[in-house]
């Protein structure tokens, strides 16, 4: 495993009195300990089986590769209906790791059908998907672990409409329904209409389900290597088992954004120098913001806990957040990903000698330019005392993506943990559910409608037209 870990920019070594001294971070060696300790204690337990799916997933993984593999060989298009935990990470593993404009690719090269991830209800992204597909050549894979989110279900109640229109009883054969095996609505559709199913363990929430078959079937229909993919995970997971900060980097990282926020740092930014990691923020925007996002902790006291996450891509970004993260309020830590070899490389040619102000580039590689960039980008906030950490990927990779999405899923975890709060609810996206069904009228919803009829209406005076 090459995942390394290079925290010495949120130190005082680094950033002198804006950073960690060496005594602070000994200080919370025991509540990392701690930490390291409910985090095993809970392994597969609770809602902790997502530490299990690295290890016991050999027959879904046989199932998985043979039905991907049926369907690379008779399908034009593969498409993921769903939201959330159970969109992010099927979308930020295909973007990782295959080909950047993989659909345009031609068929002999792709080897696979097109894939798309539709995580929301913008009719006209719907419209724009079903004017781009042939949905007789195109597996659609319902992905909701509740079986009951208005939004998936939506679009799974248009498309099956469409699928029955178009091919009657065959219809059936164009799904794939990956939900909880004995709760919510879909897993009874599917019984009752004749869907292949794949089951998202109780214990694995949607957030922390992209190494279940939430993930793995998108990724193996498009040819990603599943098994080294959760062999990443599961090296991972060994580092992992450490209670030492010095040998655990998901406790270490842990631990100083904990130190951090308690500093009035209370922003994450993740900033990956890779095109092909930009998904990996936004998954862990998700992972971050609603697993620590909390209004209460375990002993019911108020905390209003939580570090907001950005997301930033490198270089491109530096041609606008970054003036903000030099020179604006000292309240971010940054998570830098650096990639140390490329999969492709492009030489900027010689040619330009009679202007030395470009000359300069000539004869280097992008990947050059992009991890100096990186570089230099980084010494200038440190040496400005702005927090950041790096996490250095040899390559990106099954190997390496599996291992990278398991540190980030430890250190949330860990996080959790530190901050005394459940991790794995999410109470604050509930009101927001329940207002909406009430608006839509769903049964039981009633007295949600009287409230918000009765709420204040909004006055003109603060309305401008
Ligand atoms: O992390 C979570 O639990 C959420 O983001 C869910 O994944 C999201 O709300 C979708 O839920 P479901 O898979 O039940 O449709």
């Amino acid at each position: 495993m090459s995942i390394t870990v290079n925290y010495n920019n949120m130190m005082q070594h680094a950033l002198g009195e804006r950073g960690i001294s060496d005594a602070e971070l000994k200080a919370h060696e025991i509540l990392a300990q701690s930490a390291h300790f409910q985090v095993e204690a809970g392994r597969g337990r609770g809602m902790q089986g997502w530490m299990d799916s690295p290890y016991d997933q050999s027959e879904v993984v046989k199932t998985i590769k043979s039905t991907a593999s049926r369907i690379r060989k008779k399908f034009d298009s593969f498409v993921v209906l769903g939201i959330g935990g159970s969109a992010l990470g099927p979308q930020a593993v295909f973007t990782a790791l295959k080909h950047y404009y993989y659909n345009e690719l031609p068929k002999k090269l792709r080897k696979g059908p097109r894939f798309y991830v539709v995580d929301n209800v913008d009719p006209d992204r719907m419209n724009a998907l079903l004017d781009v597909i042939d949905v007789e050549k195109t597996v659609f894979n319902i992905i909701t672990k509740s079986g009951a989110t208005s939004e998936t279900m939506s679009q799974y109640l248009i498309i099956i409409d469409i699928l029955k229109s178009r091919l009657g009883d065959r219809a059936k054969e164009h799904i794939i329904a990956t939900t909880s095996e004995n709760k919510g609505n879909l897993i009874k559709l599917a019984q009752s209409e004749g869907f292949e199913t794949f089951f998202i363990p109780g214990r694995v929430g949607g957030r922390f389900s992209e190494l279940s078959p939430v993930g793995l079937l998108p990724a193996a229909v498009v040819g990603i290597n599943i098994s080294q993919l959760l062999k990443g995970a599961r090296d991972m997971d060994r580092k992992c088992k450490s209670k030492y900060l010095a040998k655990n980097p998901a406790l270490a990282l842990a631990t100083l954004q904990y130190i951090s926020m308690k500093n009035g740092k209370n922003i994450s930014v993740m900033m990956p120098y890779a095109d092909s990691l930009k998904y990996i923020a936004d998954w862990y925007a998700q992972l971050w913001a609603e697993s620590l996002g909390k209004e209460v902790d375990k002993n019911g006291d108020v905390v209003n806990a939580g570090q907001t996450p950005v997301k930033a891509l490198g270089v491109t970004d530096q041609h606008s957040q970054v003036q903000l993260y030099n020179e604006g309020p000292y309240d971010k830590v940054i998570t830098f990903i650096e990639v140390a070899n490329f999969r492709t490389d492009c030489t900027i040619p010689q040619g330009c000698e009679q202007f030395p102000d470009v000359n300069f580039l000539c004869g280097h590689t992008l990947s050059e330019l992009m991890i100096n960039e990186l570089h230099a980008t980084r010494y200038n906030l440190t040496r400005r005392g702005r927090a950041n950490y790096t996490i250095l990927l040899d390559a990106i990779d099954e190997y390496h993506i599996g291992g990278l999405l398991y540190l980030l899923q430890m250190q949330t975890a860990y996080e959790g943990a530190m901050l005394n709060i459940n991790a794995y609810d999410q109470p604050g996206v509930e009101g927001g559910k329940d207002a909406a069904y009430a608006l839509l009228g769903r049964n039981g919803y009633e007295d949600k409608m009287e409230e918000i009829r009765s709420a204040k209406p909004d006055v003109d005076k603060y309305i401008i037209e």
